[in-house]
């Protein structure tokens, strides 16, 4: 059994993976219409990921015997300068994000939560990839400045990125 703490914790941050889903599709839409179509695509394939994060919430509150309660999903921002500062807000989020799994960490340790704690080790792993990953495209789209034969390039080599469901989901 769930405490009301946790309870109310975990379905925070269920809005906030449903959140991260809105903001990654809006920035799909962004370079998709900036005509870097592999960029739209790779952001398609993180909009799918963050709802499986909500997913994974969802079914442990429910094993747990707690209720999930959605709440609404707050606008996001639809106009980015350029694709670098797509890719730069998709950092900062993940950061931003990165920050909530540990507060929920900390919350699941005071309340002597371990089924919780152990269930949000797989997030702490994958923030770690999440911030890596958009880490090296920036520094991909720094090396290339604004060279077009780059750019063309590596939204090729993005949008060869596959969805794959995350791995506590296997089997759903
Ligand atoms: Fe659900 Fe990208 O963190």
């Amino acid at each position: 059994m769930l405490s009301k703490k946790i309870e109310e914790a975990l379905n925070s941050q269920i809005n906030a993976e449903m959140w991260s889903a809105y903001l990654y599709l809006s920035m799909a839409s962004y370079c998709h219409a900036s005509g870097k179509p592999g960029m739209g695509k790779w952001f398609e394939v993180q909009f799918k990921e963050e709802q499986d994060h909500a997913m994974i919430l969802f079914k442990y509150v429910i094993s747990r015997g707690g209720n999930v309660k959605l709440d609404a999903i707050k606008a996001v921002p639809t106009e980015w300068d350029s694709v670098m500062k797509v890719y730069e807000g998709a950092l900062a989020h993940e950061q931003k994000v990165t920050s909530m799994i540990n507060d929920l960490c900390a919350l699941a340790s005071q309340e002597n939560d371990y089924a919780t704690s152990s269930m949000l080790k797989w997030f702490i792993d994958e923030q770690v990839e999440e911030e890596e990953t958009a880490q090296n495209i920036i520094d991909n789209l720094k090396m290339i400045g604004d060279n077009g034969y780059g750019l063309y390039m590596l939204d090729k080599e993005l949008g060869a990125r596959t969805y794959t469901q995350a791995a506590p989901l296997a089997g759903e």
